[in-house]
C-alpha cells in the first residue's frame, strides 16, 4: 500500500558530478524575517530559502501587520515595524511543520500587549514545547499548552517580563533564541547557559541589527529594550541541505561534486568532521565570509571507501540535522559506526532514529536502534518500498541510499521536502541521481 501524496522513485547506482548551489540556510532565513520585522527600517534579504517553513514565518508576520515584499524567490524586502509595532493577528498563526517558527515566535509573542495563538501540523503538534514554556513562564509570560505540553500555544498579553538567568537542560538554539527574543521585551538582563554548542545565528544576526549581545563561554546575555536597526542579510547555502549531497558523493564511487557557497559556521560543521573521520575525501575551498557568516565551496569525491567511526554527543550537536544522512553513510561504510548522545533526534519532525532504522532496515542494513542513537554496520543494500513519515530529511536521506542499492528505492510521503528544499529532485537529477517524483491520490 502506498501513502497518498508525493513519492520519490530512485534507480540504483550511479555517481554525482558537477557544481551546484543548494537553497539558502533555513535557520538564517527564519531569523532574517523575524529580526527584519522587529527592526526600524527596511531589511533587504538575499539568498532566502523559499521553502514552506520560512514562508510560514513570513505569513505570520504579515498577519501581524508587517509588509514583506518578495519580488524574487530568494529576495525579500521587509518593512520593519520596530520592537513595539506588531498588531494583534485576526486568527491563530499556523506555522505548519516549522518548529523554528513556533519556538522563536513564542518568545517574541510572550512580550506583546496582545494575545496570540500559535498552531501547526500534526508533526509539530506532537513536539515538546515545555522546554520554552517553563523558562518563559519564569520570565513572567503567560502561556498555555495542551495537557501533553504541546501546541497549540495560547499566549496572553504580557504584563511585564523580567530577565532571568537560565540553564538549558538540553542544548537548543531554538530555546536559546526564544529566550533572547523574549529578553528584548524584558526588564534587565536575560542570560542563557548552553550545555552544548548550539548554532549561534541569532547572536550573529542580532549584532548585525545593532543589538549588544554578550557571549561569555557557554553564556549568552542581552539587556531588554534594545532597538533593532534594519540591515542587509546575505544568506549562505544551507549546510543541512548540502549534507545529503555530501553523503551521496562520499558513498558513490567516481563522484566529484562541488557545493558552492555553503555556510561553514563552526556550530554547524559537524558533518564535515564526521565524514572526514569516516575517511571521506572532502575539501573546503575558497573559504570567505558572506555577511555575518563564514562560507566555503565544498568539494567531495567518491575516491575511497568510507569506514565506520564513533560519533558522540559533542559532534552530534554540531550535526544534529545531518544525522539521518549520516545513517546512510554508515550503512555504506566498511565496519561499524556508533552514534550516541542523539536523544534529540527522537523529537524532531519524526522520531528520526526510528524512521531511519525502519527505512534502512527495509533495504537490508544491519542496524540496532539505541535510546540515544544507533549501531550501524555497513553492508549491501537492496531495493525497497519505504516511508518518509512526512519528514523532509528522512525522504532526502533515503533517496541518496539508492546510489548504493542493487534495486529501485521507492519512498512515500515526501511532500514535506518542500519545507526546506524546494527543487530537490531537479537539482539531484542535474548532478546524476536517477530520481523522479510521482503523485498518488486516494481512490
Ligand atoms: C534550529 C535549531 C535546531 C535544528 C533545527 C533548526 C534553529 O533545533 O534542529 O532544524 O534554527 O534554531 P534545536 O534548537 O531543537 O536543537
Amino acid at each position: 500500500m502506498s501513502t497518498p501524496g508525493l513519492s520519490f522513485i530512485v534507480q540504483p547506482g550511479g555517481s554525482l558530478c558537477g557544481r551546484i548551489r543548494v537553497p539558502g540556510d533555513k535557520s538564517i532565513s527564519h531569523r532574517s524575517v523575524i529580526f527584519g520585522a522587529l527592526a526600524n527600517g527596511t531589511t533587504e534579504v538575499r539568498g532566502f530559502l523559499n521553502g514552506a517553513d520560512c514562508l510560514a514565518t513570513i505569513d505570520a508576520f504579515r498577519a501581524m501587520g508587517v509588509k514583506v515584499e518578495h519580488p524574487e524567490p530568494t529576495v525579500l524586502r521587509i518593512h520593519g515595524v520596530g520592537l513595539h509595532g506588531l498588531k494583534a493577528p485576526a486568527q491563530a498563526l499556523d506555522v505548519g511543520n516549522s518548529g523554528t517558527s513556533m519556538r522563536l515566535m513564542a518568545g517574541l509573542l510572550a512580550g506583546q500587549g496582545f494575545a496570540a495563538t500559535l498552531c501547526g501540523d500534526a508533526s509539530l503538534t506532537r513536539r515538546p514545547m515545555k522546554r520554552i514554556v517553563d523558562p518563559l513562564t519564569q520570565m513572567g509570560a503567560r502561556l498555555e499548552t495542551s495537557t501533553a505540553g504541546t501546541a497549540p500555544l495560547h499566549i496572553q498579553p504580557a504584563t511585564g517580563l523580567h530577565g532571568i538567568d537560565y540553564i538549558m537542560p538540553v542544548s537548543s538554539a531554538q530555546v536559546k533564541s526564544c529566550l533572547l527574543l523574549a529578553g528584548l521585551y524584558a526588564g534587565g538582563t536575560t542570560t542563557v547557559h548552553d550545555p552544548g554548542a548550539s548554532r549561534d545565528h541569532t547572536e550573529r544576526m542580532l549584532r548585525a541589527f545593532g543589538v549588544t549581545v554578550t557571549v561569555d563561554g557557554a553564556c549568552v546575555s542581552l539587556q531588554g529594550g534594545q532597538a533593532l536597526h534594519a540591515a542587509r542579510v546575505d544568506i549562505p547555502a544551507d549546510i543541512s541541505s548540502a549534507a545529503f549531497f555530501m553523503v551521496a558523493a562520499a558513498i558513490a564511487p567516481g563522484s566529484d561534486l562541488t557545493l558552492e557557497t555553503v555556510g561553514t559556521n563552526p556550530t554547524r560543521i559537524g558533518i564535515v568532521e564526521i565524514l572526514r573521520r569516516m575517511g571521506a575525501d572532502i575539501e573546503l575551498l575558497n573559504a570567505r565570509r558572506l555577511g555575518d557568516e563564514p562560507v566555503a565551496d565544498i568539494r567531495i569525491r567518491g575516491s575511497r571507501p568510507l569506514h565506520g567511526a564513533d560519533i558522540g554527543a559533542d559532534l552530534v550537536t554540531l550535526a544534529i540535522d545531518e544525522i539521518p544522512a549520516l545513517f546512510v553513510a554508515a550503512a555504506c561504510a566498511e565496519g561499524t559506526t556508533r552514534i550516541s548522545g542523539a536523544h534529540e533526534l527522537r523529537v524532531k519532525e519524526s522520531d528520526r532514529i526510528a524512521t531511519m532504522a525502519a527505512g534502512l532496515g527495509a533495504m537490508g542494513a544491519e542496524l540496532q536502534e539505541q535510546p540515544d542513537g544507533a549501531v550501524i554496520t555497513g553492508g549491501a543494500l537492496h531495493g525497497a518500498h519505504v516511508q518518509a513519515y512526512s519528514d523532509h530529511r528522512i525522504a532526502m536521506s533515503l533517496a541518496m541510499a539508492a546510489l548504493r542499492s542493487v534495486g529501485e528505492i521507492r519512498i512515500d510521503d515526501c511532500d514535506n521536502v518542500r519545507t526546506s528544499f524546494p527543487g530537490f529532485c531537479a537539482l539531484a537529477q542535474s548532478v546524476g541521481l536517477s530520481i523522479h517524483e510521482i503523485t498518488s491520490t486516494i481512490d
